[in-house]
């Protein structure tokens, strides 16, 4: 029998567990669903079975992978959701009550999981090479049926892959290719990150090990079409530290942030550092060569509350822990190993997307959640245009569960000429909806909600697999 859940802000209000599995075969929809969007949104976030174990807090990142399955078609959109079935999900299904420790502590895990396998399998969930797979950066991937979302296994990449698979894998719209890489590749606390490209059937084509300035936190990076940037930020894991009791990760912001460009038919061999002051960010919106060197289009802050500071202190917001938008420049022609900043707006921002089929190449349209408080709950909807600098918010109070996605009119129609889907939550009536935006005009407002029958907790990263 499982127990209730603690008192924990990840497991109230927009982030309360659903403990449900669901199949709705036409959900209710008020306004008009286009007849353009005609496809599969899949999202994937936590959704823990159990409480943490007696003692242990929360944490966001620890819950059970969901998957929640959103089909169009014919003006109507069917919904299914299912857990990732794991070896942690199974293991701790079978007990009755969680087994591993928050975020894999083995200190704190049951001693009948020493020798197993910690997958949450809860942040992203991609699609390639025919392949549904559900991510986590801190292991393999798992392979999902796309209509069933029955679990069919971990996925190797055909036994050539065993360590750990970013959660943001970068596609290359015109090779077809994934481009990913793992990090702490060499085992936990290693500062060595593996670069891996498959081709557009999921066949491995790349395996380099790249050797990092430290051992960091490193959950995103950037691929453009020629050359390929590991960004890493001074939240740095240290194992001496954590062995004398201190904390594992810390906020070393003297060290600096360093991007490595790599060019992708190149080698570690090639790989030039770029320096700039403290920063971090989870997530980029996109990257692109352009005359001679690299820019990025990144929400990235100067500091973090992720991981306190040496002297066991936050960060604080005098620091500037909100994320924005901003502007990176990597000069390849120069002699400067500095990278350029400029800052786009000054509204808090994160879960930054485009247009996924301009990935890699220069965009127009990004797409992101945001809030004018200047705090992670995310109240709004944001659309800038690149070329003319405009701005577009959209809000009415509804939390934001994750990253707005961008689902094309159709393969061939221009960049941003589409739909953008985003789930939200309504804290006065507790109700989920799938807010259907035209793309190119979010300030009027959805065009069509589709009301989900039982609520949902926030989540992480989506795909959008059109028909
Ligand atoms: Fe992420």
């Amino acid at each position: 029998m499982t127990q209730p859940f603690p008192d924990n802000t990840f497991l109230s209000g927009p982030m309360a567990p659903s403990g449900i599995e669901c199949d709705a075969p036409d959900l209710v929809v008020e306004g008009e669903l286009p007849v353009d969007l005609q496809g599969v949104y899949f999202r994937n976030g936590p959704d823990p079975l159990y409480p943490p174990r007696k003692g242990e807090q929360y944490h966001w990142f620890h819950g059970d992978g969901m998957i929640q399955r959103f089909e169009f078609r014919g003006g109507r959109v069917a919904w299914r959701n299912r857990w990732v079935r794991t070896e942690k999900y199974e293991l701790e299904r079978a007990a009755g009550e969680s087994l591993f420790g928050v975020l894999g502590n083995p200190m704190t895990a049951d001693p009948s999981v020493a020798d197993k396998h910690y997958n949450t399998a809860n942040t992203h969930v991609i699609y390639h090479g025919n392949r549904l797979l559900a991510l986590m950066e801190g292991t393999i991937a798992v392979e999902l049926e796309a209509d069933s979302l029955a679990t069919v296994g971990n996925f190797d990449f055909g036994g050539k892959i065993d360590g750990p698979i970013t959660a943001h894998p970068k596609f290359d719209h015109q090779t077809g290719e994934m481009v990913f890489f793992g990090n702490q590749a060499k085992g936990q606390f290693s500062e060595f990150l593996r670069l891996n490209v498959a081709d557009r059937d999921g066949n491995l084509t790349k395996n380099e090990m790249i050797q990092g300035p430290f051992p960091s936190f490193a959950h995103d990076f950037f691929v453009t079409e020629k050359h390929v940037v590991f960004p890493i930020y001074p939240l740095v894991f240290n194992f001496e530290r954590a062995i004398e009791g201190g904390v594992p990760m810390a906020w070393e912001p003297d060290r600096g942030a360093h991007l490595g460009v790599m060019p992708r038919d190149g080698t570690a061999n090639d790989i030039r550092w770029f320096d700039m002051e403290a920063r971090w960010s989870f997530h980029m919106v996109n990257a692109w060569d352009e005359d001679g060197g690299i820019k990025v289009d990144i929400c990235a802050s100067n500091a973090t509350q992720f991981a306190p500071m040496l002297d066991g202190t936050m960060a604080s917001e005098s620091d500037g822990l909100s994320p924005h938008l901003r502007r990176w420049t990597i000069d390849l022609k120069g002699n400067t190993d500095a990278v350029g900043e400029e800052i786009l707006d000054d509204m808090a921002c994160e879960f930054p997307r485009t247009d996924d089929r301009f990935m890699t190449r220069s965009h127009r349209h990004a797409y992101l959640v945001g809030s004018e408080q200047k705090q992670l709950l995310f109240n709004r909807l944001i659309h800038y245009d690149m070329l003319t600098g405009a701005r577009k918010v959209w809000g009415d109070g509804r939390y934001m569960l994750g990253e707005p996605i961008l689902a094309p009119c159709s393969s061939t129609s221009d960049e941003g000429d589409g739909f953008l889907l985003n789930l939200a939550f309504d804290t006065t009536t507790g109700v989920n909806d799938l807010l259907v935006f035209d793309a190119s005009d979010i300030e009027a407002g959805p065009v069509a909600r589709a009301r989900l029958p039982v609520r949902i907790p926030s989540g992480f990263h989506g795909t959008w697999v059109g028909a």
